[in-house]
């Protein structure tokens, strides 16, 4: 198993004072490895999310990266930990153009920014096609890869990725997660939560089902998807009939 890069430990989090959404969540995210979150809706999925990059309020618990402990981050901080947040809605500006959202996100970093742009331009060929389009006049696979190009461009080390396939037809979302399967490939460590959990556990080195804001069951993304447990409760498995 990788060095775990990301490391939750009894994290409590939600978003009023004393009403947790999450209730002692450990978890840890190796260097270059893709774990998923599964679970049903409002398991708390998102929220934990929020909470590792500090748009939550944490009550107890912490987070570390990459040994630097992180817990309660401000979140216009969150580039410089490394860390790259890519939401379930609202991740691109539709009324601009695809260029001018990658120089937006650009805003972020410190480097040479032109020089960025264009590494997103080489790394992603159909935005460079249409740089100059607006962003709302893409496909939905573009526009989610678009708003992967936004985190990518600050060169994180984690990134937080919230349904990227929501909404999407079937052959667009398995290109979204062969890209996310690239980005790993590249060492960079990927929390993905899906609702599309056969499919994402498929291109997971390991998963995790969370439910009312617990830890339910985890283990390798194979070993979940063949867990009949798992199966039958969270990837829509028929009970075989006992005769
Ligand atoms: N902005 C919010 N304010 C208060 N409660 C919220 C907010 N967003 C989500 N919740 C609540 O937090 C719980 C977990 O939601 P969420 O993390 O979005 O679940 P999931 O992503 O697993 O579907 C739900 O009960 C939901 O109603
Ligand atoms: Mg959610």
């Amino acid at each position: 198993m990788p060095e775990p890069w990301l490391v939750i430990d009894g994290l409590v989090a939600g978003y009023k004072p004393g009403l947790p959404i999450i209730h002692g969540v450990s978890a840890t995210v190796g260097s270059g490895e893709i774990v998923t979150l599964i679970g049903p809706n409002g398991a708390g999925k998102s929220t934990l999310i929020k909470a590792i990059a500090g748009l939550v309020h944490v009550e107890s618990g912490s987070v570390a990266l990459g040994g630097q402990a992180i817990t309660g981050i401000q979140p216009d901080r969150m580039a410089d930990h490394g860390i790259a947040y890519v939401p379930q809605t609202a991740n691109i500006f539709q009324s601009l153009t695809v260029e001018q959202n990658l120089v937006l996100a650009a805003q972020r970093i410190k480097g040479e920014r032109r020089r960025a742009i264009a590494a997103m331009f080489d790394l992603f060929a159909p935005l460079a096609e249409r740089r100059s389009i607006k962003a709302g006049g893409l496909s939905g696979g573009q526009r989610q890869m678009l708003a992967i190009a936004m985190a990518l461009i600050a060169t994180p080390g984690l990134v937080l990725m919230d349904e990227p396939t929501a909404g999407l037809a079937p052959k667009a979302a398995s290109e979204v997660l062969e890209l996310v399967r690239k980005i790993a490939a590249d060492g960079v460590s990927i929390l993905l939560v899906e609702q599309n959990a056969k499919a994402a556990l498929a291109i997971s080195d390991r998963g995790i089902v969370l439910a009312e804001g617990r830890v339910q069951h985890e283990g390798a993304g194979q070993d979940l998807l063949n867990d009949p447990v798992v199966g039958e409760i969270y990837l829509g498995a028929r009970r075989k009939a006992v005769a």
